[in-house]
């Protein structure tokens, strides 16, 4: 436990409280900018990833920062221990308390081969044997020398899974697509909604599919009715139970349910339980993303991430980027009362990145009880959303300008595009919209301007900005594996360190269990006929509705 309960009384919180009354939302960024010729310099940090000799250039000036705040976000981070509890998840001790695990998906990646333990035993040879099997047998597909029940060489890959199981596959494979291999089809089902798998199959041949179930537990509902659905459609086309062993295969920590839905272990990829969902694209889970784009390729992926763990775990919290993205997010929940966080990439392969940061932050900070036990005295969890833009400026983009509410943004974009088309125009294009966007969110418009530029009186107020909206600009040579690794580390530290100064265990998520159990005894009502009357009536109405329409089990 980390010494303190609530954090907002800790003394560096309370130093925020005063300077933030007295900076409050009369800090104009523009102003500031004007003071101070420095200040891009000040407060902009660049992290060298030397996995592969790129830059991240993370531009955090456009932000309610001034030379006093730096210093009491790092305050607040110290007497919250967050250097304590990095240091222990490092070291794999079971920060997890609640599930009493580790926290080690930093070990999976652990390219420099570190010595990691988790209690007093080495994971780094078992961590190695992994990625060692990920190697041979993504060569074996990609060359063609893994065979289909008919001889054939595999050109579909299926990955069944839900949650972290499919959110980081689907994100890191169309994020990388310009390294996927081509020919080869991808595709990631994950709602038990009939549609996701019924599309994913009538587009394919089962003589060259290879369906991946990836389960931390194999227990969930969805992926193991979706992989029984596929097993059912591969045996009504195969000759015979033997040919799942060459279409079949397991990404799980569960051998024995592994093993009772018919998969052999020889073909089952494991890890360990101190990989949480959200966090185990890095593990076997990431096979499909492997088989895409080579294992080459994945382990700079993993590499990338890497650099960004060693510059987590070393780099002082003044210059410690994620650190300072996690203080910010703090700063702007607890003292701004911002609810949301937007994080839009300008870069249309990231379209999922959004969608998969939703999991890891709102399902590790999504919580309301501090690890002492307590309700919060705070809020916690920002409610984080986004679209890749340019797309964003034309549908919400209108509220962030001029709505009522403060939502601190993430801009993020890379220099060379993978599709330099038409001599780099639309790249140029994109570049001039990434930077007018904070920059118009910032300076926004004044009457005066609006006046001189000839609007009518009575639109004067509709057409003015009123700017000061803080953005964070992170700017990336390319995006490539390793760079891609990079970046979600950053928000996964990020992420670990809003939940260590709000004193939450970010590594459970009992909050989904509910909803599951009530699924489950509803879905035994469905399955038998006749009205229902065991719920409130709302409940009741709906479910006899439903049996009434649906036409019954
Ligand atoms: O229900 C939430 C959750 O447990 C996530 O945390 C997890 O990523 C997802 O379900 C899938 O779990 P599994 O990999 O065990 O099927």
């Amino acid at each position: 436990m980390p010494g303190f309960s609530q954090a907002n009384e800790l003394p560096a919180w309370k130093s925020l409280m005063d300077h933030h009354d007295k900076l409050g939302r009369g800090m104009v960024l523009k102003a500031e900018f004007e003071k101070d010729p420095e200040r891009f310099q000040k407060f902009s940090r660049t992290f060298k990833n030397d996995a592969e000799g790129s830059e991240i250039l993370f531009d955090f000036s456009k932000n309610f920062l001034t030379e006093d705040t730096l210093p009491l976000l790092v305050k607040l981070a110290k007497e919250a221990n967050v250097e304590q509890l990095r240091d222990d998840m490092f070291k794999g001790e079971k920060i997890n308390f609640t599930e009493d695990r580790a926290v080690y998906h930093v070990a999976l990646r652990n390219t420099k081969n570190d010595p990691m333990q988790v209690d007093g035993k080495s994971v780094v040879e078992e961590v190695n044997g992994v990625l060692e099997h990920m190697k041979e047998f993504s060569e074996q597909i990609r060359s063609g020398e893994w065979k289909g029940y008919s001889g054939k060489p595999i050109d579909t890959i299926i990955n069944i899974g839900i949650g972290g199981s499919d959110l980081g596959p689907v994100m890191v494979s169309e994020a990388l697509k310009p390294y996927g291999k081509e020919g080869m089809k991808l595709h990631f089902v994950s709602n038990i909604d009939g549609t996701h798998i019924a599309e994913a199959l009538k587009d394919s041949n089962p003589e060259t599919t290879l369906f991946l179930i990836a389960s931390k537990t194999f227990t969930t509902a969805e992926t193991t009715t979706n992989a029984n659905t596929a097993k059912k459609w591969f045996l009504e086309k195969a000759p015979d139970e033997k040919a799942i062993a060459k279409h079949f295969v397991a990404l799980s920590t569960n051998e024995k349910e592994v093993e009772k839905f018919g998969i052999d272990t020889k073909n089952m990829f494991g890890f360990a339980d101190w990989v949480g969902g959200r966090y185990s694209v890095w593990s076997a889970i990431g096979l499909s993303v492997c088989l895409y784009i080579g294992y080459e390729n994945f382990h700079q992926f993993l590499a990338g991430a890497n650099a960004m763990d060693r510059h987590f775990r070393e780099t002082p919290l003044e210059q410690n980027i994620p650190v300072l993205g996690g203080l910010l997010s703090v700063w702007y929940s607890d003292f701004f009362g911002a609810q949301t966080h937007l994080v839009a990439p300008f870069d249309q392969y990231m379209h999922r990145f959004p969608a998969y940061l939703q999991q890891l932050s709102m399902e590790s900070n999504g919580k309301a009880i501090t690890r002492s036990g307590d309700y919060v005295k705070y809020t916690t969890g920002p409610i984080l959303f986004g679209e890749p833009a340019t797309n964003a400026q034309h549908s919400f983009f209108q509220l962030l300008h001029q709505g009522t509410k403060l939502i601190p943004a993430d801009f993020i974009m890379a220099a060379e595009s993978h599709n330099p088309v038409e001599g780099n125009l639309h790249q140029r294009m994109l570049a001039s919209n990434f930077f007018a966007q904070s920059e118009a969110l910032m300076i926004g418009k004044t009457p005066d301007t609006v006046k001189a530029e000839g609007a009518p009186e009575g639109l004067v107020p509709h057409k003015v900005f009123l700017g000061n909206r803080p953005t964070t600009s992170i700017l990336a040579q390319k995006i490539t594996p390793s760079t891609l690794g990079a970046l979600i580390a950053y928000y996964e530290h990020l992420t670990f360190t809003e939940g260590a100064i709000w004193n939450i265990n970010s590594f459970d998520q009992w909050g989904v269990e509910l909803g599951k159990v009530l699924a489950k005894n509803i879905g035994k009502e469905l399955d038998q006929s006749g009205k229902v009357d065991g719920h409130d009536s709302s409940t009741n109405g709906l479910i006899n509705a439903f049996k009434q329409r649906s036409g019954g089990a």
